[in-house]
């Protein structure tokens, strides 16, 4: 039993409890949490403050934007139904914090030959004299993969609720040699001196991936560059391709046609036929067109997450000078499940996304909004898990919550030789699942898990080192997040590019339901799992620290949130939430 001292900061009294484990995890000792929420039992896998649609399908993000103190979101959406269909519509909600979203009607219903079988993903672009304009896919009456373009039919309207289809649609035909399938989801156009306009279109020819550049002096009339942005052998088509500036020397995001040389760009690419969001940072020249990553792109390559997460878009938000990024989350249970639920599909929490000061990765955090929705903090400083210890961390809502740690190594010469060059972080955290012990790891939290632990969607890490050097690597191991069958549970994993002999090893994790979203080392390494509890529903569900390794680790400060449930997507007599 441990006996450091536990400081708490919260209004509610805090307990921990200590747990040492022998040969199995034993189940806790249950202390009885008070119950917040309501029953769950119809419907135990909606989420509380991730953005979800109240029934019907939901996939990619689209057209993100800020415009006059509104901020707009649009969404693929199939409104006929939970699963997938090609004819797809334009969700649509505003919100004024990002955090409470108004439903509206769809923006986009396929009515014009030019999409008459779908309007796939777009863009939003804002013109000078602060004029939205939308450019998106349709799927035309051959089903070819064709560019429109679309503008609010009334500017004065805060919501910009209709919008009206360019008559000159489609404005971008399918290119010579390009299959009618595959030419799809124009991107934020940017401009550069020379007053063109650019977007980039994903496709491919044969299986090279490619971003196609377009031109244009008016946003009508577009012509094909010469060659694309970028291409890459092998990678299959790509699917919503961003393309925008960071700054290197502040967290602060910028407009997407800032060029100058205090900011490096992020090219990032949807890889369809792996269901990843890749990204590659480097140098762009608008006056020749050049793109220049630091570093190829391989399987391997930097991901926005390292979970489920696709599709995903970015847009300025000039109110607070970020960046801000979501994406698409899937769903991991089957289609049978889809239609008793009724719905399929979340949108990640917010996150700002900047350049990490190394300038070779992107950094993340859910955008500092998401503290209205705190309550019942808990706290303590300074508490050591010892080896095979297990501690309960109650007063919140463990099925609603937001919690950050940080956990520090002491004797890190202690750490296991083990050279992890060339290994598949995913493969490795698939083998070496958070039950098997090491030395220093597995240790992190379990989330969503039930009283005697049969549920439990442990995140965690594991700390080895070659040659004097340290591998700080993240799991999220989803295996026994259900004691349900014919779920995805897939196990993901990644590197933290971080150094444990000088920071400590951070880890924030957002719980809602059946959704697990986690930053790990401040954000720079981003797992988000679905996971569908049985057990560790509701007020069923806790959250633990642990640490399964045979070194102990310190945890240098915990704070953990309930978090309050956001108004989204919910028709509201009294004007609602917004
Ligand atoms: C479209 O733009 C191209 C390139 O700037 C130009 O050559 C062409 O005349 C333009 N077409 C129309 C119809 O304006
Ligand atoms: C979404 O998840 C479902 C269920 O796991 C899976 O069958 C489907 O392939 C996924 N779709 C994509 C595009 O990842
Ligand atoms: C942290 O806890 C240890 C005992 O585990 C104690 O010796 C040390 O003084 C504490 N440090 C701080 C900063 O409270
Ligand atoms: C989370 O923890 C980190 C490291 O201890 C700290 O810097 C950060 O401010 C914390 N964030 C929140 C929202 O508490």
């Amino acid at each position: 039993m441990s006996n450091n001292k536990i400081t708490s900061h919260g209004q509610l009294p805090f307990f921990i409890l200590t747990f040492i484990l022998t040969f199995v995890m034993a189940p806790p000792h249950h202390v009885g949490s008070e119950s917040r929420l309501a029953s769950p039992s119809d419907q135990p896998y909606r989420t509380s403050f991730h953005f979800q649609v109240p029934k019907n399908w939901m996939n990619d993000p689209n057209g993100p934007m800020y415009y006059n103190g509104v901020y707009h979101f649009f969404y693929q959406h199939n409104p006929s139904g939970p699963l997938f269909h090609p004819r797809m519509y334009w969700g649509h909600s505003v919100s004024r914090d990002l955090i409470n979203w108004t439903p509206l009607d769809p923006a986009f219903a396929p009515t014009e030959p030019f999409d008459i079988n779908g309007c796939w993903s777009g863009s939003a672009t804002i013109l000078p004299g602060n004029k939205p304009v939308m450019l998106y896919t349709g799927l035309d009456t051959e089903n070819c993969q064709v560019q429109n373009l679309a503008v609010p039919k009334d500017l004065s309207d805060p919501h910009l609720r209709e919008w009206v289809k360019h008559t000159g649609n489609p404005i971008i035909n399918v290119p010579d040699g390009i299959k009618h399938d595959d030419f799809r989801d124009p991107s934020t156009a940017w401009h550069a001196d020379d007053g063109k306009w650019r977007i980039i279109v994903g496709s491919r020819r044969e299986g090279t991936g490619m971003a196609f550049l377009y031109r244009s002096e008016d946003f009508v009339n577009w012509s094909m560059w010469e060659s694309p942005l970028y291409e890459v052998a092998g990678s299959g088509i790509w699917e919503c391709p961003d393309f925008f500036p960071v700054c290197v020397d502040s967290n602060n995001g910028v407009d997407t046609s800032v060029m100058n040389s205090r900011v490096k760009h992020v090219l990032k690419m949807a890889a369809f036929d792996c269901g990843r969001d890749y990204y590659l940072i480097g140098n762009y020249n608008p006056e020749n067109e050049h793109f220049v990553p630091q570093s190829e792109l391989t399987l391997g390559s930097l991901r926005y997450d390292y979970g489920k997460f696709y599709a995903s878009k970015s847009f300025f938000d000039p109110v607070k000078n970020r960046r801000i990024l979501m994406g698409w989350v899937n769903e991991s249970d089957s289609d049978e499940d889809a239609h008793a639920k009724g719905w399929s599909g979340l949108q990640s929490f917010p996150r700002s996304i900047w350049l990490d000061q190394n300038q070779k990765q992107l950094v993340q955090w859910p955008i500092e909004e998401f503290k209205m929705l705190h309550e019942n903090e808990v706290s303590f400083k300074n508490k050591s898990l010892e080896a095979g210890s297990l501690h309960e961390i109650l007063g919140i809502t463990a099925s609603q919550a937001d919690v950050n740690v940080s956990f520090k190594l002491t004797n890190l010469e202690e750490a296991e030789e083990l050279d992890l060059s060339g290994i598949d972080p995913q493969v490795f955290c698939s083998e070496m699942d958070a039950s098997k012990k090491g030395k220093f790891g597995p240790f992190g939290i379990l989330a969503l898990a039930s009283h005697d632990l049969s549920e439990q969607t442990a995140i965690s890490f594991r700390v080895y080192k070659n040659n004097g050097r340290y591998t700080v690597l993240m799991c999220s191991d989803q295996s026994r997040s259900s004691t349900r069958n014919g779920l995805d549970k897939t196990t993901y994993g990644a590197f933290v590019d971080i150094d444990p002999q000088q920071d400590e090893i951070s880890l924030r994790t957002l719980i809602d339901h059946s959704i697990v979203e986690s930053f790990g080392g401040g954000g720079k390494t981003c797992i988000t799992a679905r996971v569908y509890p049985t057990l560790a529903i509701g007020d069923e569900a806790h959250l633990f620290a642990f640490n399964y390794g045979t070194e102990s680790v310190l945890i240098s400060e915990l704070s953990a949130w309930s978090v309050k449930k956001a108004h989204i997507n919910i028709e509201e007599t009294n004007g609602g939430a917004y």
